[in-house]
C-alpha cells in the first residue's frame, strides 16, 4: 500500500533524508514514488517504477527546501505512470500533495473544479486536493486554513501531507489511514509507518482520525478540526533500528523466520510466570466472554480459525469470520468479544469489521503486532503480539507470534484440562524451532517439487489453519497454484485436481484420531500417484506413505502447529528462491492492506 514521508529541519539534507524513508517503506508494496521539496517553489520529482528510478530521475534535478513529503504509490485510480504517481500539484505548481487511501467522492469534486477551471493531469483521486488548496488560497486564506478547507471537502479515507511554495512547513491529516509523526531535537518527521523513520528518532506521536498537524522547523502542533490543539502523548518506539536490516540474511523473509525463536520468547516474556508456570495476561484475563467473533483477513484469519478452535476447546463458544464478510455475521450475543486479529493493526477490512461490531455494542479486542495502530487505539483492549518489525510483505514470524499470543488468550481467560502441558509447550517453542531451523531439509523438498503444477496442502484440527497458511505462503511468494484444504475435504471434489505432477504437504502430527484419519486422507492421494511430503513429528506411521517427510520435534498439538508451519515457510521460500521470485516484494501484493 501507499507510504508517505515527510521531513523539516534537516536543511539541506531533506532530500536525503525522504529518499532514505522512501526505500524504508518499500516493503509495503508500490509501483511508483516522487518527492517533493517547498523552497521559493515547490519542487516535483516522480517516476513510475522503483526507488532506484526516482534516484535516476534525482541525478539531472537540484531540488532545495527545508520541508518536503515523499510517496510510494500502490495503484488504485490509474495505471502506475509518472503522471499518476504523487505528489500532485495545483494549476500554478505551488501546492503539492501525497496522499493514501480513497477520496470516495472525488469525481463530483473533479467536476465542480474542472467546470470552475482546473486542468487536471492524472487519473487519481488524490489530484482533486491541491487544486482544492488552490481555489482556498485564491479565496485568500492562509496556507494552513486552505489546507483545512479542502481537507473538510474530502469523503473517504485519507492521511494527506501538503507542502506549499515558499512556507517551510508541512501541513497533514488523517482520517482511517494511519499518520505518525516523529520528534527529533531540531527536527521532524511525518510517515505513514515507523520504519520511514525509525533511523533518525524514536520519539512519536500517532495521529488519530479528524487530527491535523503542521510542522516546521520551529516545532510540531497537532489541533482538531475546530483548529483546538491536542494534547499528545509522546511514545517510544522499543525496537532498534537495525531490527529493520536484512542482518546478512539474503530475503527479509528468511531473516523473519530465523527470528521467529525470538519472537515467540518477547511473545510470552512476563506473561508466563517463571515458577508457577501460570499464565497472566493482565486485565485482559478478566474478559470472561461468552462467545467470541473473530474477524480477521489472510494470514491473520489462519491464526483467528486457530483462535477460536483455542476457544471451544475450553468450551467458549467461538466462530471466524473473514472481515470482508463480516456484515453477513449474525450479531454477537451476551457479552461477546469481538477480537480483530492483525499484524498491522492498520487492515481496512478488519477497522470496518471492528467498527461493525461495535456498533453492534459489542466489546472489541485487537490482537496486534502495532502499538499505536489504528486497531490498537480503537478497540477497547489490545493484546500485543510482540513480533518486532516484520519487512517482508509475506507474514511469517508475525503469524508464530499470533498463535503464541491466541494460546495465551485462551490460557489466561479460560480454564483448560491441561493447561499445564500446554504452556510447558509453549516454553519449549523457541528452542524447538531453533532445532528445525538448524536441521531442516526444506530446502532439498523444494529442489524436488519446484517444478510442479501445483501443491496441495492438507491438515485437520489445529492443523488445518496451518494447510492453509502453507498454501497461502506458497502462492503468495512462488506464484504458482497451491490450495489448503481440510484433510477430510480432499475427497469431496479437490481429488481431481491431485496428479503425479502435484505434490501433496499432509500435515500430520501425535497419533490420534485425527492422525489416523489424515493417513486415511494420505492413502487416497498416493493411490493416484501425487508425491506425499509429511511433515511429522514421527508419532504416527505416515512416514511409510511419504515421498518425503519434514521433521518437527514431539509437542504438545497445539504447539506442533507452529512447529509444522516453520517447515512449510522454508519450503515455499525455498521453491521462491529457486524460481527467482521477488520473495519480500511479491507481485501486486501490499503489506498492509488499508483499502477496502
Ligand atoms: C499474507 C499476508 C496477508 C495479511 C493480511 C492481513 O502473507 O501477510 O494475508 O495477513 O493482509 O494483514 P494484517 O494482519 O496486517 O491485518
Amino acid at each position: 500500500m501507499c507510504g508517505i514521508i515527510g521531513c523539516v529541519g534537516r536543511d539541506d539534507e531533506t532530500l536525503d533524508v525522504l529518499v532514505h524513508g522512501l526505500s524504508k517503506l518499500e516493503y509495503r508494496g508500490y509501483d511508483s514514488a516522487g518527492v517533493a521539496l517547498s523552497g521559493e517553489r515547490v519542487d516535483v520529482c516522480k517516476k513510475s517504477g522503483k526507488i532506484e528510478d526516482l534516484r535516476e530521475a534525482l541525478e539531472s534535478r537540484t531540488l532545495g527546501g527545508a520541508a518536503g513529503v515523499g510517496h510510494t504509490r500502490w495503484s488504485t485510480h490509474g495505471p502506475p505512470t509518472d503522471e499518476n504517481a504523487h505528489p500532485h500539484l495545483d494549476c500554478n505548481g505551488d501546492v503539492a500533495v501525497v496522499h493514501n487511501g480513497i477520496i470516495e467522492n472525488y469525481q463530483e469534486l473533479r467536476d465542480e473544479l474542472v467546470t470552475a477551471g482546473h486542468t487536471f493531469k492524472s487519473d487519481t483521486d488524490t489530484e482533486v486536493v491541491p487544486h482544492l488548496v488552490e481555489d482556498a488560497l485564491a479565496d485568500g486564506l492562509d496556507n494552513e486554513a486552505a489546507v483545512r478547507r479542502a481537507i473538510a471537502r474530502l469523503e473517504g479515507s485519507y492521511a494527506v501531507a501538503v507542502v506549499v511554495s515558499g512556507d517551510d512547513t508541512i501541513y497533514a491529516a488523517r482520517n482511517d489511514s494511519p499518520l505518525v509523526l516523529g520528534l527529533d531535537d531540531d527536527a521532524y518527521y511525518l510517515a505513514s509507518d515507523v520504519p520511514a523513520f525509525r533511523d533518525f528518532t524514536d520519539r512519536v506521536i500517532y495521529l488519530a482520525d479528524g487530527e491535523f498537524a503542521t510542522l516546521s522547523a520551529e516545532g510540531w502542533r497537532v489541533s482538531d478540526v475546530d483548529g483546538d490543539e491536542v494534547d499528545k502523548d509522546v511514545d517510544t518506539v522499543d525496537w532498534d533500528p537495525e531490527e529493520t536490516g536484512k542482518s546478512g540474511y539474503d530475503h527479509f523473509m528468511l531473516k523473519e523466520i530465523h527470528e521467529q525463536p525470538r519472537a515467540i520468547r518477547q511473545c510470552l516474556r512476563g506473561r508466563v510466570d517463571e515458577l508457577s508456570g501460570e499464565v497472566d495476561i493482565g486485565d485482559l484475563g478478566d474478559l470472561s466472554p461468552t462467545g467470541v467473533q473473530f474477524v480477521a483477513c489472510g494470514t491473520s484469519y489462519h491464526a483467528a480459525l486457530y483462535g477460536a478452535q483455542l476457544l471451544r476447546d475450553a468450551g467458549i463458544p467461538a466462530q471466524t469470520f473473514l472481515a470482508s464478510e463480516y456484515a453477513t455475521a449474525p450479531p454477537p450475543i451476551g457479552d461477546a468479544l469481538v477480537v480483530g486479529v492483525t499484524q498491522s493493526g492498520e487492515t481496512a477490512d478488519t477497522l470496518s469489521a471492528l467498527r461493525e461490531a461495535r456498533k453492534r455494542g459489542a466489546r472489541t479486542m485487537a490482537v496486534t503486532n502495532t502499538v499505536g495502530s489504528t486497531a490498537a487505539r480503537e478497540c477497547d483492549h489490545a493484546l500485543y503480539i510482540r513480533a518486532g518489525p516484520e519487512i517482508g510483505v509475506a507474514a511469517s514470524k508475525t503469524f508464530a507470534s499470533q498463535l503464541a499470543a491466541l494460546n495465551l488468550f485462551s490460557l489466561g481467560t479460560t480454564r483448560i484440562d491441561g493447561a499445564r502441558e500446554i504452556i510447558g509447550a509453549l516454553r519449549d517453542l523457541p528452542s524447538n524451532i531453533q532445532a528445525i531451523l538448524d536441521d531442516s531439509n526444506a530446502e532439498s523438498v523444494a529442489d524436488t517439487y519446484v517444478d510442479s503444477d501445483a501443491y496441495f496442502f492438507i491438515g485437520r484440527g489445529h492443523q488445518y489453519p496451518v494447510a492453509l497458511e502453507g498454501a497461502l505462503k506458497m502462492k503468495e511468494i512462488t506464484y504458482k497454484h497451491a490450495e489448503g484444504f481440510a484433510a477430510g475435504e480432499l475427497k469431496h471434489g479437490p481429488l481431481a485436481l491431485v496428479t503425479e505432477d502435484t505434490p501433496v504437504f499432509a500435515v500430520v502430527t501425535g497419533d490420534g484420531e485425527m492422525a489416523r484419519k489424515t493417513i486415511g486422507n494420505v492413502k487416497e492421494v498416493e493411490a493416484r500417484d501425487a508425491p506425499v511430503v509429511a511433515v511429522t513429528d514421527g508419532q504416527s506411521d505416515v512416514e511409510r506413505y511419504a515421498d518425503e517427510v519434514l521433521e518437527v520435534p514431539e509437542t504438545h498439538p497445539q504447539a506442533a502447529a507452529v512447529l509444522a508451519n516453520v517447515q512449510l515457510q522454508l519450503v515455499s521460500y525455498y521453491v521462491a528462491d529457486k524460481l527467482g521470485r521477488s520473495i519480500d516484494k511479491p507481485r501486486n501484493l501490499a503489506k498492509s492492506v488499508t483499502v477496502e
